[in-house]
This record gives structure tokens, C-alpha cells and sequence, in this order.
């Protein structure tokens, strides 16, 4: 029996290639080692985004598509909208009666995000419970690992602490779950700061040659490189962060052609975006082919919801058993 493992993303619409190498590209990998339960996380989006749902639907089938042509098998893993889960919903409330509002409260990405999303008013009662929420969606399908990056790990822990309460209080029910922190291959966007749909720096997954040339072409370059001859200091030009990733077999050749002004940035930025080009065409052309069927994402979440109902099924009944409900 292989380990189970479950991850969930809040479905932004169309991923990006920081989505990709910081979250996906395990995910994908996994796969081969462990039963994976993927969730396409729509209550948690309500948590910060109630105020807005008009594109709520859609953006869970764009993100859906991306998984897809990225190499998310929903032959061996179970692809399952959270909200087609009631499930989820009951574990949450249970949870929510043996967790410590103090817990909460100490979570350090609560107090943070309240501070960075001032404004929208997210002092609720739902963006509170957040941590607990994942917590379910974890618990549900009895998840011994759950992939995740450095900023999810005080949720984690939390989740572990309400396991242990919880089976302390009525008996060993779930698995502490444990992290296996992704692998992120770290790329910033094309002005050089974090690579976010908010700072609209992305490069999309599944971009077409020409938009992957145009995002190349807005790339911040070393700024002191003014006219061609100057000499470049490709330490700090973003292109050259995305040629050590795209472009590893003629890096320090670039390194010293840029030193020496012997490339100019133009050609420089051409050669990337082939190189991108080449790497992100087998997932857009998957892409095509996938949208071309409308009703798709629509089989793969029924197909992954009826999977995932079985089990949540079966670990609701031990919980109301456990809990004499
Ligand atoms: N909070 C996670 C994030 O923002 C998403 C998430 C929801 C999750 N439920 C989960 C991740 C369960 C791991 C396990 O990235
Ligand atoms: Fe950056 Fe390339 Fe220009 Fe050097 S030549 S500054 S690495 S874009």
C-alpha cells in the first residue's frame, strides 16, 4: 500500500511557471511514489476572495486544464473540487470545536495577511479558521505526507496539534501529517520581483511562443547597460536568473559574453525566449488538445469527486463513530 498524500491550491485561473517549478513540478513527481488526492481548493479562495466570486467557476477549470497539461494523471491520482465534497464542510465544523482559538490566532501568516490585505475586510470568522479548514481537507483522506512550500508549514504544524487533540479526546482517528517541502526553483517575475498574477509579472504556463517572447523582451536587464558596448553585470539581470534555469549548458559562456559586451540583450532575450519557448511548448500544446473537449474538466472532477466521496464516506463515519454523534 503506498502512503497517501494530499495538496490543495486555491484556484487562481491559469497558472504560471513559478507556480510550476515552485508547487506543480512536485506534485508531478510524486505521483510515482504515493496515492495522490489533489484539491482544487475553492472554499479556501472564498476566505480572502468572498467579496468577488464571478470568476470563481471558470478559474477552477483553467487551473483544472493546467494540472492536466502539466502531467497531474487522473488516472493514478485523484483530481477533487473541494466544495463537491460536503464532507469537508462537516469535518471543518467538527474541528473547529476542539481548536483553541488561541492556536489560531498565533498562526503567523493570519496576523501578516490581515496587515497585508488591509482594506479588504477579511477579519472573519471564515479567514480565522482557515488553517482548520486545511486541516480537514487533509484529514479526510487520512494523509500521511502533504507537499507543500516553506510558507505552509505553521499550518501544517497546526494541523498536526488538532490530530493529536483530536485523538486524544476520542481515540487515534488520524495521522499526524507530516511535510515533504517542495523543491522550488526559484524564478522571479519580469520586473524582478516576486513572479505574482497580482504584480501582473507572470509568464503563463501555457503561453504561445510569441507571448513568451513578448514577457522576454519586457525583462528588467542590468540596468548599467545602457548602450551595446557597455559591459553587463548579469548578476543582477533577471534574463540571466531564467538562463540558469532554461539555459544551463551555455551559462558561463553567456556569463563572460555578457561581461565583455559581446552579446547584446536583444539577442540575448531572443535566445531565452527560444529556449522557454522550447520548454513550455509540449504543456501548451497539451493544453490545446485538452480544451478542445468542453467536457473534460467537467468528467475528470465527477470521476475524482465519486473517488474522493468514498473515502471521505468511510472517515465521516469512523469520526461520528469516534465522537458518539
Ligand atoms: N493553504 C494552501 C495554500 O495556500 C492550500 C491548501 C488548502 C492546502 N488545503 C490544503 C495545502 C491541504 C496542503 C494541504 O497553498
Ligand atoms: Fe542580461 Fe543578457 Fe543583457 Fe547580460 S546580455 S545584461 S544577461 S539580458
Amino acid at each position: 500500500m503506498k502512503e497517501r498524500i494530499f495538496s490543495g491550491m486555491r484556484p487562481s485561473g491559469r497558472l504560471h511557471l513559478g507556480n510550476l517549478l515552485g508547487a506543480l513540478d512536485n506534485w508531478i513527481r510524486l505521483q510515482d511514489d504515493y496515492q495522490c488526492f489533489f484539491g482544487v481548493v475553492d472554499w479556501h479562495a472564498l476566505t480572502t476572495g468572498y467579496e468577488d466570486t464571478s470568476d470563481l467557476r471558470e478559474n477552477v477549470g483553467e487551473m483544472v486544464l493546467d494540472w492536466l497539461a502539466a502531467g497531474i494523471d487522473p488516472e493514478r491520482s485523484v483530481i477533487l473540487r473541494q466544495s463537491d465534497i460536503k464532507e469537508h464542510a462537516e469535518l471543518h465544523l467538527l474541528l473547529s470545536m476542539v481548536t483553541p482559538l488561541s492556536w489560531l490566532e498565533r498562526v503567523p501568516t493570519y496576523k501578516e495577511q490581515l496587515r497585508e490585505l488591509e482594506g479588504r475586510e477579511i477579519a472573519t470568522y471564515g479567514f480565522l479558521g482557515y488553517p482548520v479548514l486545511q486541516a480537514a481537507d487533509i484529514f479526510m483522506y487520512r494523509a500521511t505526507r502533504v507537499p507543500v512550500g516553506e510558507d505552509q508549514l505553521p499550518h501544517l504544524e497546526l494541523s498536526r496539534e488538532i490530530a493529536r487533540r483530536f485523538n486524544n479526546l476520542f481515540g487515534p482517528v488520524f495521522p499526524e501529517p507530516e511535510a515533504i517541502l517542495n523543491k522550488v526553483t526559484l524564478l522571479p517575475g519580469i520586473d524582478g520581483r516576486k513572479m505574482s498574477k497580482s504584480y501582473q509579472n507572470e509568464i503563463p504556463l501555457a503561453a504561445s511562443p510569441e507571448v513568451i517572447l513578448d514577457r522576454v523582451s519586457m525583462m528588467i536587464t542590468d540596468p548599467a547597460r545602457v548602450r551595446r558596448n557597455d559591459p553587463g553585470h548579469p548578476e543582477v539581470c533577471t534574463v540571466y536568473s531564467f538562463h540558469g534555469v532554461f539555459g544551463k549548458e551555455t551559462l558561463s559562456q553567456l556569463d563572460e559574453e555578457c561581461r565583455s559586451a559581446g552579446i547584446g540583450c536583444v539577442q540575448c532575450k531572443k535566445n531565452l525566449g527560444r529556449l522557454m519557448g522550447e520548454f513550455l511548448e509540449p504543456i501548451r500544446s497539451r493544453r490545446e488538445d485538452l480544451a478542445a473537449d468542453p467536457d473534460l474538466v467537467r468528467s475528470v472532477l465527477e470521476e475524482g469527486a465519486s473517488r474522493a466521496r468514498a473515502v471521505a464516506q468511510e472517515t465521516m463515519g469512523e469520526v461520528r463513530e469516534a465522537m458518539r454523534l
